[in-house]
């Protein structure tokens, strides 16, 4: 079954970015003129996703505002020489189909997407969450990558990348047994581990594709560490019961929720537009 939908769960408060956050969501902050997730939803289209599903909160609307014609200001620009600023926006809207849904609390992100699943229905999906910004310019998207994974094995993918050890508190963090060059098959998971207790130095970042069996495995997934329902540790179920794998994907992630690596991948971004 060809993956068509792609999940944003995009209901978090950002407080690592207060006070900017407090009116605006962090998925709208711009890397140079784009926002962050405008990036997911072209990576998914890149990766033939066509339904974009987002789970959004209160203080929101400016995402669904994004993704929609401004009449006026089509009006304004056209026939003038910003009328192309608009472009790649407006090729987004005419190709996609944008869906939302509230998390009304935000009791994480395990439950976020749960929420998703009136909007996905029993069919694999992807998982983007936009502040985590993945380039790869010299060869596919992260997801187109994680899809091929998905199409050979039928089973859920998380994208991973190496850590310094001391960073491993931050993230989902993986043990698993090499399959194939970058491959693992999952064996464990443990979420926000103090280095001495991580597995290994493998970390889950905010890509996924997940097989619908998830959402049974969410709904029986109690909360854990900060009393939040985790995504790993429902992953983890569905790793005991059948497989799940953990791919070192190829590309660049940038940390934007932090205020380090947005600043980084906008310098790197900037960087790159300036040498083309
Ligand atoms: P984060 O913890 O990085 O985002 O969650 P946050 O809570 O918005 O940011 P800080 O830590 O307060 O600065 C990762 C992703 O999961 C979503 C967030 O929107 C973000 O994209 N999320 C998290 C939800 O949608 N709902 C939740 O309950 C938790």
């Amino acid at each position: 079954m060809k993956i068509t939908k792609c999940l944003f769960p995009a209901a978090g408060y950002g407080t690592r970015f207060l006070p900017v956050t407090k009116a605006m969501p962090k998925e709208m902050l711009p890397i140079l003129t784009k926002p962050l997730i405008q990036y997911g939803v072209e990576e998914a289209v890149e990766a033939g996703m066509k339904t974009m599903a987002i789970i959004t909160g209160r203080g929101k609307r400016a995402i669904e505002d994004h993704f929609d014609i401004s009449y006026e200001l089509e009006t304004q620009i056209k026939g003038t020489s910003k009328e192309h600023l608009l472009s790649e926006i407006r090729a987004l809207i005419t190709q996609c189909t944008f869906t939302y849904t509230r998390q009304v609390e935000m009791k994480g992100l395990g439950d976020a997407i749960l929420k998703g699943q009136a909007l996905i229905g029993r069919e694999p999906f992807g998982v983007v969450l936009a502040d985590d910004l993945c380039i790869n310019p010299d060869g596919d998207g992260v997801l187109k990558q994680m899809i091929a994974l998905n199409e050979k094995y039928r089973c859920s993918v998380v994208a991973i990348m190496e850590v310094p050890e001391d960073q491993t508190y931050k993230y989902g963090v993986i043990e698993g047994k090499e399959m194939e060059d970058g491959v693992y098959r999952v064996t464990g998971m443990v979420e926000k581990p103090e280095p001495d207790e991580a597995p290994t130095n493998l970390a889950i970042i905010g890509r996924y594709i997940l097989t619908p069996d998830i959402f049974d495995a969410i709904r029986q997934t109690k909360p854990g560490k900060n009393g939040e329902i985790q995504i790993t540790d429902a992953l983890l179920h569905l790793a005991e019961k059948g497989m799940v794998l953990a791919y070192k994907f190829k590309g660049t992630r940038f940390d934007c929720g932090s205020v380090e690596g947005y600043v980084e991948a906008t310098n790197h971004l900037y960087n790159l537009e300036e040498e083309k």
